[in-house]
């Protein structure tokens, strides 16, 4: 890993990457390269200029150049550069004009860490970080740019610090966290899209000229689009080929964006949304972008995927967790729904500890009025006529029968028929003289605010401190509406969005801090707030309300693009499925969960004795396997239709390894099917453990495995290998 200056070019470089930019005329910062790692950069790949019709002319060495086609590394616009811009700054004449100049870098030995924003840390590995300077020195603005590079992996983070060094008040109205210029190639964009019960699905189209955006401005990351993109070569498969992975680590509104310019080059840019955010810089002040991770791979869409597992795993999520097996749980939701009651957590309890089940989840109603979502929200008092003695005799009555205890909260939310509200009104995002919005009965409190903040704060206090929780649900069900705080004056109106993030995260960091070992596990009406930015505070998140296994299928596959097993949580429930209505077997329930954070969500009272045992021998089989799974790879295997999904978990010395294999339906047609492993050492012989077969792991790469004749629809099953 270096970081090198060499006439007017720095190139920052690791054994898979190379990150180059050119300083032309000690003015303009311009991008020459990201890809795979090369030795040195001696100015090839530079585009021919010449003099065309309509166009603008530049004070710049390079004759004929045209700023439009210019590959700015922090464009903005104004002087001959029409495509999207990376920052908007208006003066406080009312111009939306800057034009910063480059002035020096510098290398810093460490990752930085952001203020009030999570960011990825060095962990135990290396990093180097190259910070540069650029300004406009009329308008009183200077522009950090920092790249931090880790050894070994293809993973350059990128964040922005702006500052405000004059003396009049600036408008930041747009400010990415990336931008980065590519060649002119054909390439195709992917995405994660989704809904409520239907998140991650893959999206996957070649960029046309113009510009393609995905967005969220819904305060939260959102179902709907994942904070992540990737641009790949249109041959890019899992295996092969090249991709260029964008995620954002923030848990609000976002942008991302792809620009094919006339000459077919492009610019991706990922960041806060524009629309939603407009923020005031008074002098002597500076603001912080959200931090961007960029990813390169040329081993295909896997070899993207293990760049983020490993960094999410080790650089992002709290450390204590990153190596630490979850304990499998039973949340009381689908069993309970709102109407808990102290003999059915009793009863079902009692089961799940007879079964091998280590933590007792007590989800939604445990505080409510009635059964139902219309109130109590921010009043977070037990209902003792549902559980009496409160929380504190739930939690002894687990923790007696040799269990953990989960507690469910949705601290963000309120109720209109709350005490907290008939109090502190005030506290809801709000627009004065408007009727407010509700979403699932609820308003959001208003997180920007500092007592609201100290009062979430103050409220899970009162619970954790006295040690009788060991697991969180962090819940979070409706988008934001009313976005308006009344404590922010007028002029600030456009930072309540990112204020309110700002707010949550000031409030997860003082408890995470404090209770470190407390297990917190995120949730947004399943994955509509399942983002790098929530990860860094929590090490796993709920992935989806829909608990199909058929769904969940393509759910986890989705999220594997970018997130390790283990930031998943992945829950067997009842059949027929309270989602979908559709019957699958026990133990593909069982497959389909079982490489990720496994739980139950069913009511144990009403298995069958058959049943029970099947759910104590899965538990018994993951208690075994959840070690080797902590620090094994996962990768999705090719698959030869549309019939199958199929991934495999192989361990970190690739001794051994496990394919799940999911067949939708049973069709004669697919016998000769067969899919080619992957991440397997070539040299090594692997016997499978039920039948005894050997074969090389060159053989199983290269020639594949045929898929098991299976006569049963929505049916999924595991190969263990090892070996030998
Ligand atoms: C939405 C979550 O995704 C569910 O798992 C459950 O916790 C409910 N909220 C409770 O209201």
């Amino acid at each position: 890993m270096s970081i090198t200056f060499h006439n007017n070019i720095v190139h920052i470089k690791n054994s898979a990457i190379s990150y180059v930019m050119e300083v032309v005329d000690r003015k303009y910062l311009v991008n020459r390269y990201f890809g795979k790692s090369i030795r040195k950069y001696r100015l090839s790949g530079i585009p021919h200029y010449f003099k065309r019709g309509y166009n603008t002319e530049h004070d710049c060495s390079i004759e004929n150049v045209s700023f439009d086609d210019f590959p700015f590394e922090y464009p903005v616009r104004g002087f001959g550069d029409y495509r999207i811009p990376a920052l908007t700054v208006k003066q406080e004449n009312g111009i939306e004009f800057i034009r910063p100049i480059f002035k020096s870098w510098k290398i810093l030995s460490e990752k930085p860490q952001l203020d009030g924003l999570p960011s990825t840390f060095a962990g135990n590995s290396k990093v180097e970080t190259l910070e540069i300077l650029c300004e406009d020195k009329q308008a009183g603005l200077q522009i950090f740019l920092y790249y931090s590079i880790f050894d070994e992996k293809g993973i350059i983070t990128r964040h922005q610090k702006i500052v405000n060094i004059g003396t009049q008040t600036l408008k930041l109205q747009n400010v990415q966290s990336v931008s980065l210029e590519l060649p002119a190639q054909d390439y195709d964009f992917l995405s994660l899209f989704g809904t409520h019960a239907k998140e991650a699905n893959i999206n996957r189209f070649p960029i046309h000229h113009g510009i393609q955006k995905i967005e969220s401005v819904r305060g939260s990351s959102s179902p709907q689009h994942q904070p992540f993109f990737a641009l790949m070569s249109p041959q890019t498969t899992e295996n092969n080929g090249e991709v260029y992975g964008f995620h954002l680590v923030y848990s609000g509104n976002f942008m991302a964006q792809v620009e094919k310019d006339q000459f077919g080059s492009i610019r991706a840019q990922i960041g806060l949304n524009k629309d939603e955010f407009c923020w005031t810089l008074s002098d002597g002040q500076s603001f912080t972008t959200p931090e961007a991770i960029l990813n390169y791979s040329c081993n295909g869409l896997n070899g993207m995927s293990q760049n983020f597992h490993w960094l999410y795993q080790h650089h992002l999520m709290p450390e204590k967790f990153a190596n630490k097996t979850r304990p499998i749980l039973l949340n009381s939701w689908e069993s309970m729904y709102y109407d808990v009651s102290l003999e059915k957590i009793d009863k079902q309890s009692t089961i799940a500890k007879q079964l091998g089940i280590e933590l007792f989840v007590l989800d939604d109603g445990w505080f409510r009025k009635g059964n139902d979502s219309y109130s109590s929200m921010g009043d977070w008092i037990c209902n003792e006529n549902k559980l009496p003695g409160g929380i504190e005799n739930v939690a002894k009555l687990i923790h007696n029968k040799g269990m953990q205890f989960g507690l469910w909260f949705e601290p963000e939310a309120i109720s209109e028929d709350s005490n907290l509200y008939r109090t502190h009104p005030e506290w809801t995002l709000q627009v004065p003289g408007y009727e407010l919005t509700k979403g699932r009965h609820e308003y959001l409190l208003d997180l920007s605010r500092e007592d609201v903040q100290k009062f979430l704060i103050e409220t899970l206090d009162s619970y954790l401190k006295d040690g009788l929780i060991d697991y969180i649900k962090w819940d979070m069900n409706r988008p934001l509406t009313d976005v308006n705080s009344l404590e922010i004056d007028c002029v600030r109106k456009g930072e309540v969005s990112h204020r309110y993030i700002l707010g949550l995260y000031n409030v997860l960091d003082t408890i995470t801090k404090k209770y470190p070992k407390v297990l917190i596990e995120g949730c947004s009406s399943g994955g509509a707030r399942f983002d790098p930015g929530m990860l860094y505070y929590v090490p796993q998140n709920w992935t989806s309300d829909n608990t199909d296994a058929f769904d969940r299928v393509q759910i986890q596959f989705g999220y594997s693009l970018l997130y390790p097993p283990i930031a998943m949580g992945a829950h067997v429930s009842i059949t027929p499925n309270h989602q979908t209505g559709r019957t699958t077997s026990l133990n593909t329930r069982y497959q389909v969960a079982r490489l990720f954070n496994l739980g139950y969500e069913l009511d144990l009272t009403k298995c069958t004795e058959k049943e029970q045992s099947e759910i104590a021998q899965q538990i018994a089989q993951h208690k075994i396997a959840r070690d080797w799974l902590l620090t094994a790879n996962l990768y999705r295997n090719q698959s030869p239709n549309e019939n199958y999904a199929i991934w495999s978990v192989v361990s970190d010395d690739k001794s051994q390894f496990e394919v799940i294999i999911f067949q939708k339906f049973h069709n004669p047609l697919f016998s000769h099917d067969k899919f080619k492993l992957c991440g397997l050492n070539s040299d090594f012989d692997y016997m499978n453990v039920d039948d005894k077969s050997v074969f090389g792991g060159d053989e199983l790469m290269q020639v594949g495995l045929t898929v098991p004749l299976i006569r049963e629809d929505f049916h999924a099953f595991s190969l263990k290998f090892v070996k030998i």
